[in-house]
């Protein structure tokens, strides 16, 4: 039997834990590179933030864990390569920058396409968390996230710099190799990005109106990520929920 101080400890712990009603996410860089992973949280949606800064620089191998309220709404992670930010700019990075440099402005540090993006919004332990991998902004790095309560994974493992096709391919690193893969919206194949079936904007801006099959390239993407967004209403395809109450904790694997 415990001595009562310590059944007293183990009280204030569990007091503690569900105060904070957080969960621990870990973003994992298993690329043979450094990368600057960078989270963003849309303020405009929900005013919790991760307990994290909003960019940090990832050895090859390393991995960072913090807190991430229950709450955290239209938040994004994704990494940048090939940075230096000794003039930090968005062209700090060859992919993947952000308005702020190393640390990503927390009202306008979205990130730059192209940019594979792991996205959440959870709704607190009463609600449902929903998390995809996103190609809506293009590629940039493969990702896989998981969780530890069984809840499915959502994935876009892959490299697809050395097929990307030819008008999409790119930026290239100083060895000429692809580290990056836009979208047919960003690389603007139609000419007009404010009413185009590539982005689902202007008069194309619903489901029924911009199907998948009107979007160049699209079958490039969904082939190769099957469980990712390739396009802007790639729900049933991309979007992935667990019920708040498990309070999952995620893990974004980079290069899995
Ligand atoms: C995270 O929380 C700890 C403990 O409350 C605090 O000391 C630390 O400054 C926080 N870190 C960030 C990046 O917010
Ligand atoms: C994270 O890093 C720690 C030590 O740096 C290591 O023990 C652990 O296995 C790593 N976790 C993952 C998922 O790589
Ligand atoms: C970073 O850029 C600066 C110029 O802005 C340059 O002097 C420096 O050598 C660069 N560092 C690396 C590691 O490439
Ligand atoms: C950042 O966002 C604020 C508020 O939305 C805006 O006023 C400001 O102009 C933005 N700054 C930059 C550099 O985009
Ligand atoms: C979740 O719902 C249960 C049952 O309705 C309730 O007892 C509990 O207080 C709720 N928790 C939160 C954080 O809202």
């Amino acid at each position: 039997m415990l001595p009562t101080w310590r059944i007293n400890l183990v009280f204030v712990a569990l007091a503690a834990c569900s105060l904070t009603a957080a969960r621990t996410f870990t973003v994992h860089n298993a690329c043979p590179f450094t990368i600057w992973p960078a989270v963003y949280t849309d303020l405009k949606v929900g005013s919790a933030v991760p307990n994290i800064s909003t960019g940090w620089e990832a050895p090859p191998y390393t991995n960072r864990t913090f807190w991430v309220p229950d709450n955290w709404r239209a938040g994004r992670i994704w990494g940048r390569r090939d940075c230096n930010f000794t003039q930090p700019d968005v062209t700090s990075c060859l992919t993947g920058s952000c308005i702020g440099g190393l640390l990503c402005d927390a009202a306008n540090g979205s990130g730059i396409p192209p940019a594979s993006v792991a996205e959440w919004t959870l709704e607190g332990v009463n609600g449902t968390d929903h998390y995809d991998v996103s190609l809506v902004d293009g590629y940039n790095l493969p990702m896989t996230i998981t969780n530890d309560k069984g809840c499915p994974i959502a994935d876009c493992p892959v490299d697809l710099g050395p097929d990307c096709p030819a008008p999409l391919k790119g930026p290239f690193d100083s060895t000429g190799y692809p580290v990056g893969c836009k979208t047919a919206c960003f690389a603007n194949l139609d000419g007009n990005q404010a009413n185009s079936p590539n982005c689902c904007s202007g008069q194309f801006d619903t489901p029924a109106t911009c199907p998948s099959s009107s979007v160049q390239y699209y079958d490039f993407f969904h082939s190769r990520c099957p469980n990712a967004y390739a396009y802007a209403y790639d729900d049933l395809a991309a979007l992935k929920i667990c019920p708040g109450r498990l309070a999952a904790s995620y893990t974004l694997t980079f290069c899995p």
